[in-house]
């Protein structure tokens, strides 16, 4: 399974990038560690049935290009998960997979639908495609059973019977049932974002996008999300996750996505990029993770 995929660093457009045409944003290590000539195949082979792929995304605000050239796929029922320093474009990766974000150039497929297409309707598309963000994104004056029962009500079109019964299927899930009737602010971090995860799964996603679900979370909390996700993922659900969980990385995905000044730096099988990197920044990124 994971050894299907292929480094997804496009050597053609980095060497570009790199080289003469030197965008003012990839950081100087980037620069001085350039992608391998050999073991890194110039274009990312995406498999026409990966649930995902990302092909030559580019994103630019403004005079700030902060997606340069990205390239992965994610098959149906594995898990990504994505790496890198702080402003390196993760967030911004993830969000355009679900047009939070308008890509300025690239295609990004989900299942056989172009996402970033004038046809795409992004309701329907956010239905389908899951999201857990870093700070939950809960309506405070909302129930957790109603934060879970809403977009069943106004996406789904349940009646109040059924998104009722489908809300307390997924409360249940995630193990927070006694919690059907608080409050957000009566429930604690890892509580609500269990919310959170209830009220994406409502929606039966083909995917899920987890932006740093755990960062917010006080240490003792973390846990009991990130059992939710590794549950999630022995279901077989497709996902990925945005994480600074070093051991989660590891022990839970197929495919390891390392970031860096916009690009994929190195991608691979979490044995290749935690035991045996090609690439020194990525070993670097590593060692300062886990010594944290
Ligand atoms: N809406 C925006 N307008 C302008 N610049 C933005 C916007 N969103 C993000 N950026 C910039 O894009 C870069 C990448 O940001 P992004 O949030 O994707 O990084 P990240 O890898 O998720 O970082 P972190 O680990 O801190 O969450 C940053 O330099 C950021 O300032
Ligand atoms: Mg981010």
């Amino acid at each position: 399974m994971p050894g299907e995929y292929r480094s997804g660093v496009n050597t053609e457009l980095l060497r570009m990038q790199l080289g003469s045409k030197e965008p003012a944003d990839v950081p100087d290590k980037v620069k001085n560690n350039p992608i391998p000539a050999e073991g890194s195949p110039a274009d990312v082979a995406m498999p026409p049935d990966a649930i995902i792929r990302i092909k030559n995304l580019k994103k630019v605000f403004g005079q700030n290009t902060v997606l340069h050239d990205v390239n992965f796929y994610c098959p149906k029922g594995h898990v990504v998960s994505v790496l890198g320093p702080s402003g390196s474009g993760k967030s911004t990766m993830l969000r355009c997979i679900n047009l939070l974000e308008t890509p300025t150039a690239g295609e990004i497929w989900f299942e056989d639908q172009l996402v970033n297409s004038k046809e795409t309707d992004v309701d329907a598309l956010r239905a389908k495609i899951g999201m857990v963000f870093q700070q939950f994104n809960l309506f405070p004056h909302l129930t957790a059973l109603g934060n879970v029962e809403l977009a069943l009500k106004k996406v789904r079109k349940l009646d109040k019977e059924q998104a009722k019964a489908v809300a307390i299927e997924q409360l249940d899930k995630v193990g927070l049932l006694d919690r059907a009737d608080y409050l957000p602010a009566q429930l604690s971090g890892g509580q609500a974002q269990r919310v959170a995860i209830a009220r994406a799964l409502a929606m039966e996603p083909h995917v899920m996008l987890f932006d740093e679900a755990t960062s917010a979370l006080d240490p003792s909390l973390v846990r009991d999300v990130l059992d939710v996700m590794r549950d999630l993922a022995k279901s077989g659900m497709t996902m990925i996750v945005v994480t600074h969980e070093m051991a989660f990385a590891r022990d839970v995905s197929d495919h390891v996505v390392f970031m860096e000044g916009g690009v994929v730096f190195e991608q691979g099988t979490p044995e290749k990029i935690f035991d045996h990197p090609d690439r020194d920044r990525t070993r670097e990124f590593l060692q300062g993770m886990i010594n944290e």
